[in-house]
């Protein structure tokens, strides 16, 4: 075939599989059937490897995934993203409205919508072009996980239409319905895989795998629905999202514009029973002022928008009968007592096992197994036994006696004075701490080696792993004979093992998992000590002298080199050459010229990240605050800074600083 005919074939292709595409996911009426389907996109493949002069990354065969590893990249969100007022009170929402129209003296209409309960995404469009995804993150930036993103069909990565803005921001949930969740549990179960506690999780962890092709094979879907631009076609927000529809969003149809509140009171009643048929989970409605003009005038308090609320719905609760319990070890040895269930459905969802939380819990609701007991979803966690049916106890029914040994390692528990948990105390033998700890010590923030729970799992019931510093030992070839290793992804894990080394010492410090020594309490340790020769031998007055550091922390520290298990374990990782030292650079840019001075940070810095500039405020001996009180100093401001902050601010006298004059103070 000749480069003309190629170039045409493959434009053709790509029109066609994208008009597939959107009548698939987003209209949800399928006109090929799938292996039809297939044939199109795998001649689509074919022809853009034989040509890649053609390749476009908003090609539809773009979201059939990239097998490549890469870790995010973290950017600023360009509008900060806010969460909303929560309430479950008809009350509260009507004190909402009321606030609405005492501010507004107008008449006001609402939108209101469902609140899907998944893992928020915020997407930039620049001409057409899908060009970022980036995930909540701490509200100012986020993870950019646009190729993951791209695997999910149903968001277009090049707009239909003309009349869109050239760059503007549309936000969505992106969440995996009920069908698609059972089915990724069932294939993780027989995998051995852990499973998802719920679809919200599931959504939330695809997004930050680390392999696109993997997330491709998960069924995610993308409900969007608020916008942000300088140049949106419409000043309502209905009004926008319809047109968002016609660019190729999936806009969910579950919206109503309504023109009193008692109208906003029947959707809500509507969607509390209808909720249950719904093929995916949501948690409550989200209410919106309609006008654009009329959200400006409402503005935003420090965290939320004052122009919408999220009434939330009471959790369901399903009655269903207590078969056995388990017993499951934490990393920090602490014991949850779970309950298997007969299956029962919940919310969408089929449901098995619950938390009994601990022995006193079980006991105050006197819980007896064969039981039929009531469960619900928390807000976080996995579903819970809130109560039992005592009207269907059988008559020789027993009470639940707790286990006095760990299921794991035999080691008999204890319990602490005040503490609710029992908890093994065999640290460095019972498995589940073991390899708790590894995972802490792999975790982004310590040594961020890309490793996965499963992964460590296999490696340590390999015998390849039985401490932290037994990782610097793993070979390719110890791994490329394991199963779900293959030579690429053996080599990746290596390396990533290689670089660990690079990590700065007060990262190391932390990672090593002593109790207490969080990443703030790691950072001023090792900039005091400077070495974790100077650490490991520092008496109890020498570690109290540390700012912040105080007996519980410094006791703790000295009985964890006072460990010879310990004591080895950090002499290997030095062998390996992890980092045990602050190098002499890092030093140098320390000073005290913020000696004793308070900071509050606020909005998104050009030239740091937020962390860094924390940083540096405590290298020179500067303090952060995270809110302004007559007590602050200054305020860093950066782009987007709270309008609320800044108020504040103004209203103690408090100097706003950019980060250019907060270098000057450096000087
Ligand atoms: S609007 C400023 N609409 O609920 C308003 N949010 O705390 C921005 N959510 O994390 C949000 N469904 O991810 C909006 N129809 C909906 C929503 C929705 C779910 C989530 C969102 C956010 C949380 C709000």
């Amino acid at each position: 075939m000749d480069p003309k005919t190629a170039e045409l074939r493959i434009r053709q292709l790509r029109e066609t599989i994208n008009g597939h595409n959107y009548k698939y996911y987003v209209l949800a009426q399928p006109s090929i059937s799938d292996f039809e389907y297939d044939t199109l996109m795998n001649e689509l493949i074919m022809l853009e490897a034989a040509f890649p002069e053609f390749n476009d990354p908003a090609s539809p065969s773009q979201r059939v995934g990239s097998d490549i590893n890469r870790n995010f990249e973290q950017l600023p969100h360009a509008y900060p993203m806010l969460s909303l007022g929560n309430t479950y009170s008809r009350q509260e929402l009507a004190d909402f409205h009321n606030r609405v129209v005492k501010s507004l003296q107008e008449d006001v209409q609402y939108v209101c919508e469902l609140k899907y309960d998944g893992a928020s995404i915020s997407l930039t469009y620049e001409n057409g072009r899908l060009v970022q995804a980036l995930t909540r993150g701490d509200g100012e930036k986020g993870d950019n996980v646009i190729d993951n993103v791209k695997t999910i069909r149903s968001i277009p990565l090049q707009l239909k239409g003309e009349d869109y803005p050239e760059k503007f921001v549309i936000r969505g949930e992106i969440f995996l319905p009920h069908e698609g969740f059972e089915k990724m549990n069932r294939e993780r179960e027989e995998a051995g895989d852990p499973l998802f506690a719920n679809p919200r999780n599931a959504a939330a962890g695809t997004l930050k795998i680390q392999n696109p092709r993997l997330v491709a094979r998960r069924p995610l879907d993308c409900f969007l629905y608020f916008l942000l631009g300088d140049k949106l076609p419409f000043g309502s927000h209905y009004d926008n999202l319809q047109k968002a529809k016609e660019w190729g969003f999936k806009i969910p149809a579950y919206m109503q514009v309504c023109k009193s509140i008692d109208e906003v009171y029947t959707f809500i009643d509507h969607w509390d029973t209808a909720r249950k048929k719904l093929p995916f989970d949501i948690d409550g409605v989200v209410i919106k002022v309609n006008s654009y003009a009329q959200q400006r005038k409402l503005g935003f308090t420090a965290k939320t928008p004052r122009w919408a609320i999220s009434y939330k719905f009471r959790a369901e609760q399903a009655l269903t009968r207590l078969l056995s319990i388990d017993y499951q070890v934490g990393r920090t040895g602490a014991i949850t007592p779970v309950a298997n269930l007969e299956p029962v459905k919940l919310a969408g969802t089929t449901v098995k096992r619950a938390s009994l939380h601990n022995a006193d819990q079980i006991a105050l609701l006197d819980i007896r197994l064969d039981d039929y007991v009531y469960i619900e979803k928390g807000g976080e966690i996995i579903p819970k036994v809130v109560g039992v049916e005592k009207s269907k106890r059988s008559l020789f029914s027993q009470p639940v006696e707790y286990i006095t040994v760990c299921p794991e390692c035999n080691t008999p528990l204890k319990r602490k004075e005040g503490e609710a948990k029992h908890y093994c105390p065999n640290e460095n033998g019972c498995p589940p701490q073991i390899k708790g700890r590894i995972e802490h010590f792999v975790s982004r923030r310590a040594m961020d080696i890309g490793l996965a729970e499963a992964t460590i799992e296999q490696l340590y019931n390999h015998g390849l792993i039985g401490n932290q510093a037994d990782l610097y030992n793993i070979k390719k070839e110890d791994l490329i004979n394991l199963e779900r290793f293959a030579e690429k992804s053996a080599e990746n894990l290596v390396k990533s093992i290689i670089k660990s080394k690079e990590v700065p010492f007060e990262r190391v410090l932390f990672a090593l998992g002593i109790r207490y020594v969080g990443e703030t309490v790691a950072k001023k340790l090792a900039r005091h000590f400077k070495s974790i020769d100077n650490l490991q031998y520092a008496g109890i007055d020498e570690l109290m002298a540390v700012e912040e550091i105080g007996e519980k922390i410094a006791e703790s520290i000295i009985q964890f080199f006072r460990d010879v298990r310990n004591q080895l374990m950090v002499e290997k990782l030095k062998d390996a050459g992890v980092c045990f030292s602050i190098k002499e650079n890092e030093e140098e840019k320390t000073g005290n010229q913020l000696q004793g001075k308070i900071f509050v940070i606020s909005g998104v810095f050009t030239k740091f990240s937020r962390d860094e500039l924390k940083d540096l405020i405590e290298k020179y001996g500067g303090k952060n605050a995270g809110s302004i009180s007559s007590k602050t100093d200054y305020v860093v401001a950066g782009e987007n800074m709270g309008p609320a902050k800044l108020q504040k601010a103004q209203e103690l006298g408090i100097p706003v600083i950019d980060e250019n004059d907060f270098l000057k103070l450096l000087e």
